[in-house]
């Protein structure tokens, strides 16, 4: 067996999207997601009803993705899942899957925290995206979470800051709920952001000290501020979307930057790489780029398959582990708060 052909089955199940992905030495050959789509009507994730669902999709999705990859499970070196963080109904399913389907296939079982994955998603082999070097610092946005982390290697990480309540991407849910937009808001508060004034309105920012995040005051100031206009103008909402959008926008990236700057002050560390469904907003992404010019960062944005929850990164954590021989033992078990 070389080191050169090794080929391993990525299992992510630690929210609402099933997910399986091939990787052949360091390239995905499949990447494979079943998202949830009976949790818009209730406005968020509903963890009962995501392991229902992770329970009916695991098995064609695996399926699916070792079809796509062009390989049979006889091929496959090692197993990798998701242990954590994340819903414990959720992850036990993942879980439970990739273990038995390692013994049974008599390979090693890896497992993968969720949030290096998201981190380590930088390290896939993809064609026009420059892999970061060491040390760089990751910032992870999604709707669970928030974190800066300093990254020396590929497993030696510290969280240096995170959110002491709300994630950035329940920031921008939440505040869509409040405006009446759909589950979940993020995607359309950033387009109809690019269409407004983002200076129209202006929300205070948190003051957390250090490194640390905090959006839920974000969140109430946004409501409060909403309820009043429309009591003086019923339709304010409607005949001001675009500039509310813009405004709240521009108050979140600001915040993201802030601490960044602090970031790369505290550690003297100029490269960052993003992850999490938020980076794909188009105000993060043009405030890193200005960051480059500005403050002479070096930023890393990956491909957006590989940005919101994925089994890729999973897969790609379970080739580094490989390679190591960081094996897990059968009687390992999920772990919901799983920490970096
Ligand atoms: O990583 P992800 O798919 O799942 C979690 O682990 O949470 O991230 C989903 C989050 C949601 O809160 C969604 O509103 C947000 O990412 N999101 C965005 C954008 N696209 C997705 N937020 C702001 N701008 C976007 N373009
Ligand atoms: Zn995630």
């Amino acid at each position: 067996m070389s080191s050169q052909n090794i080929y391993i089955l990525g299992i992510e199940s630690s929210c609402d999207d099933t997910a399986a992905s091939v990787i052949h030495n360091g390239k995905i050959l499949s990447n494979v997601i079943a998202s949830q789509k009976i949790h818009e009507e209730y406005g968020g994730v509903v963890p009962e009803l995501a392991s229902r669902a992770h329970q009916q999709n695991i098995v064609p999705v695996v399926h699916q993705a070792l079809k796509k990859a062009g390989i049979t499970k006889e091929q496959l070196h090692a197993v990798a899942f998701t242990r954590g963080p994340g819903l414990m109904g959720s992850l036990l399913v993942g879980t439970s899957f990739a273990k038995s389907f390692a013994y049974g296939l008599n390979i090693p079982l890896i497992d993968v925290n969720h949030m290096q994955a998201h981190i380590l998603a930088h390290f896939i082999d993809e064609e026009g995206f420059n892999k970061p070097s060491f040390p760089f610092i990751a910032m992870t946005i999604s709707g669970g979470h928030t974190q800066i982390v300093e990254v020396k290697s590929h497993f030696d990480m510290t969280v240096i800051g995170e959110t002491i309540d709300d994630a950035v991407g329940e920031a921008y849910d939440k505040s869509g709920k409040i405006l009446g937009l759909g589950y979940p808001a993020g995607p359309e508060i950033d387009k109809r952001a690019q269409k407004g004034n983002p200076k129209a309105y202006q929300f205070t920012k948190p003051k957390v000290a250090g490194l640390n995040f905090s959006f839920s005051g974000l969140k109430t100031a946004i409501l409060y501020f909403v309820q009043r206009e429309v009591k003086a103008n019923p339709n304010f909402i409607e005949e001001n979307l675009n500039n509310i959008c813009a405004s709240i926008q521009y108050t979140i990236i600001g915040i993201l930057i802030d601490k960044l700057k602090l970031a790369t002050k505290q550690t003297g560390i100029k490269q960052i790489a993003i992850g999490g469904g938020v980076s794909a907003n188009s105000g993060i992404r043009q405030a890193l780029k200005d960051g480059e010019q500005k403050f002479g960062w070096t930023t890393y944005v990956p491909k957006f398959e590989f940005t919101t929850d994925n089994a890729a990164m999973i897969a790609i954590v379970g080739y580094l582990k490989y390679l190591e021989g960081d094996f897990a033992e059968q009687n390992i078990t999920a772990s919901a708060r799983l920490k970096i």
